[in-house]
């Protein structure tokens, strides 16, 4: 019988603080992520011995030559077998790219390949470079771990994306990012196939780009942090190496107080240095003053030259209307121009930036504020604030790029996000009461059609969508494990085609795709880690068995911005070092006990003796965990959720012994209802602002399955 160790035992390392393996069962086919659109194994497969010989047809641009060094050393990292093309060549894998493909790095790249693998090697055939690219990420997952050693998978694949835009947005204003921490982003993008990142480059906190023009946006609006045009350069040849697109995003008129500390002859009110908290978040430009729009088209002309993309973000998000109505120069305008009303005036603004950015053989792209009142239907719309965002731009004739529903700061577990299609009918996506961000405007019901339903004329305005990542609490040190697995989940979700929406199969396969991430560069665990092992500096086990099994608080619990532990936002960052900071939506570990205790209630009772392990780990945990926090008080706001841990370990073993019923049944129904009463207190932004969250900001991730235990006490047997 052919084994398969694909990397399990990494992904088990991933389970952090794991007493037991993970059982495997159930994935029996190489762990691919987007699936393919046609995946057909083959029996056999190709022992991975050494180097790579490459054998070329067809068009062989330089960025190839790159891409096939880049992979060389990739299957070298994950086979641990020297790879170096010249080595006695293990590998032969013929390219042939059919077109050098004009179009290379558009919205119409080709991205389409065939591949087949077997006993004698790879082909891969794509009609442009980007095939070619996206091929060779499948390739590197086709590599399995035998008991023999490293193999090649033998399978042929037909492959291309559902979506042409498949996108990450990082927001590089509320925290920076270095540069080689957006390029570890560009290499994981690259491995998924996702082909666009979104840089949201200003915001009330910063502006992250270096001006000839306006000197001040660095001097004054960056604090020091922002990357120079030679830096911005080169990470757009980086990201295009890789068949990524880099979308640059200047927010305006809103979003622009970094800006305005800068140059605040532009603003509508008055803007302070230092930063006044209350304010980074309203402060907008005065539309009123022709200077302004003279500042944007020449800091639009400068941006514009550094980044090549065709598509330009211009924000627009938020505006608050006092910030515009409260001037009376401002409510004059108004007045004398007769618009009506405060979108009547961003309209104004709009098409002047729309012109401004004509000129530059840009296409403008902003939020969904934008179509609160008609604007160019050429305008490619982001609809964040819902999914009949998407259905309103479509139906106003606008390109749509869509990101309601995935908000990767709303730290919700992959499958929520998973479950959401970009071309979901109208109520998917973010229910009405999660509108809000940032206190953002009420939803303007009058531009939606109540009626308006997702149609194939519609879907064919939808260009793909995006995952936005808002750093208000990530920092650099956070992003790999903020952004990864989710991300993955969502280019399958970008990238396949709409039926693949197995669940069950994405949890089997995630940990799989992260362990191969992390061997190539991915730092998720290593940072979880050392972020760990600076607040438990002597013994990082108990925290990391507690944090392997809990999540943070979701739907913006954990910013404390929004809920009942109101924390106004302060000028000096709230230092990003608690437990909840550490914690991933995502626990495997978690996952990996529910699918044991399923299959030990369908009859496996083979798996008791591993699940009690487990429980008990968990149970003993906490008095561990106790005895450190008594020497250290950053330690002790776990202490809540490592009791619950401990409370709901003993209701799982109590009903494993399924003890006659008792006063045990009556605590593990109290564990239970405690833990789910905290996830239901963040279920969604209504309700993290009227419900009291729970200590340290953690949820029980193995609640379901520790309620399932119980339960099955109920069924005679
Ligand atoms: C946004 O989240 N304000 C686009």
């Amino acid at each position: 019988m052919r084994r398969v160790r694909r990397f399990r035992f990494l992904a088990l390392l991933l389970c952090m603080g794991s007493a037991q393996a993970v059982t495997g069962y159930g994935l029996a086919a190489p762990a691919l992520m987007p699936q393919p659109v046609f995946y057909q194994p083959q029996p056999g497969s190709l022992a991975l011995t050494g180097g790579v010989r490459v054998v070329w047809q067809g068009a062989r641009p330089a960025l190839l030559d790159r891409a096939v060094a880049r992979f060389s050393h990739r299957l070298a990292m994950l086979s641990a077998r020297d790879a170096a093309p010249g080595q006695s060549a293990g590998l032969t894998l013929r390219i042939r790219c059919v077109n050098a493909d004009p179009a290379m790095l558009s919205i119409h790249m080709k991205e389409h390949y065939h591949l087949q693998t077997d006993a004698e090697g790879a082909t891969l055939v794509a009609d442009g470079p980007a095939g070619v690219l996206r091929g060779l990420s499948t390739l590197l997952q086709l590599v399995e771990r035998h008991d023999s050693g490293p193999v090649l998978d033998a399978a042929v694949i037909d492959d291309s994306p559902r979506f042409a835009w498949r996108g990450v947005m990082v927001d590089v204003s509320r925290h920076f990012m270095s540069v080689a921490a957006l390029e570890r982003q560009l290499d994981m993008m690259e491995l998924t196939r996702l082909n666009v990142v979104h840089l949201h480059l200003s915001d009330g906190q910063g502006f992250r780009v270096e001006s000839r023009l306006y000197p001040r946006l660095q001097q004054v609006a960056s604090h020091g942090e922002y990357y120079t045009q030679r830096q911005i350069r080169a990470l757009v040849a980086y990201a295009a190496d890789r068949g990524i697109r880099v979308v640059p995003e200047f927010d305006a008129p809103g979003h622009s107080y970094a800006v305005l500390q800068a140059y605040p002859q532009y603003a509508a009110q008055p803007v302070t240095t230092p930063m006044d908290p209350k304010r980074v978040v309203r402060a907008a430009m005065d539309p009123s003053n022709p200077q302004t729009y003279v500042f944007l088209a020449r800091l639009y002309h400068e941006m514009a030259g550094l980044f090549p993309d065709a598509y330009f973000h211009v924000g627009g998000d938020e505006v608050r209307p006092d910030e515009w109505t409260g001037n009376p120069h401002i409510a004059a305008f108004m007045k004398r121009h007769g618009h009506a009303d405060v979108a009547a005036l961003q309209a104004v603004f709009t098409q002047r930036v729309y012109a401004m950015l004509a000129r530059e053989g840009k296409v403008m792209m902003g939020w969904d504020e934008l179509i609160d009142a008609p604007v160019p239907a050429s305008i490619v719309i982001e609809p964040w604030r819902g999914s009949r965002y998407t259905v309103a731009a479509a139906a106003a004739g606008h390109p749509v790029v869509v990101s309601a529903g995935y908000y990767l700061d709303l730290l919700l577990p992959a499958a929520e996000y998973y479950r959401v299609d970009p071309l979901d009918p109208q109520g998917n996506g973010l229910p009405p009461d999660q509108v809000a961000r940032a206190n953002a405007p009420a939803l303007d019901a009058f531009t939606l059609d109540p009626a308006a339903r997702m149609t194939p004329e519609l879907a064919g305005h939808v260009m793909g969508a995006e995952a936005p990542l808002w750093t208000e609490i990530v920092t650099e040190e956070m992003l790999d494990a903020r952004l990864w697995p989710r991300c993955a989940a969502l280019a399958e979700r970008f990238w396949s085609p709409a039926s693949v929406r197995d669940e069950t199969s994405l949890a089997l396969r995630l940990p799989v795709v992260q362990s191969e991430l992390e061997l190539l560069g991915n730092r998720a665990t290593a940072d979880t880690h050392r972020m760990m092992a600076r607040l438990a500096p002597d013994d990082t086990t108990p925290l990391s068995v507690l944090l392997s099994v809990t999540s943070p608080v979701r739907n913006y619990a954990h910013n404390h911005v929004f809920g009942p532990s109101h924390v106004a936002p302060t000028p000096i960052p709230r230092p990003l070092d608690r437990a909840a900071d550490i914690a991933t939506p995502d626990s495997f570990e978690a996952a990996a006990f529910a699918r044991d205790v399923r299959a030990y209630l369908a009859g496996r009772h083979d798996l008791a003796a591993g699940l009690r392990a487990r429980l008990e780990n968990w149970r003993g945990n906490d008095a561990r965990l106790r005895d450190m926090a008594a020497g250290d008080p950053a330690l002790r706001e776990v202490l809540p959720a490592s009791a619950l841990l401990a409370q709901l370990a003993q209701a799982g073993l109590d009903a494993l012994d399924d003890t006659p019923a008792g006063s045990w049944r009556a605590r593990a129904d109290a564990a239970v209802g405690m833990a789910r009463a905290q996830f239901d207190a963040s279920r969604s932004l209504l309700r993290v602002r009227t419900m009291p969250q729970p200590a340290g900001d953690l949820l029980q991730e193995t609640m379901p399955a520790i309620a399932l235990l119980v339960q099955a006490t109920d069924q005679p047997h």
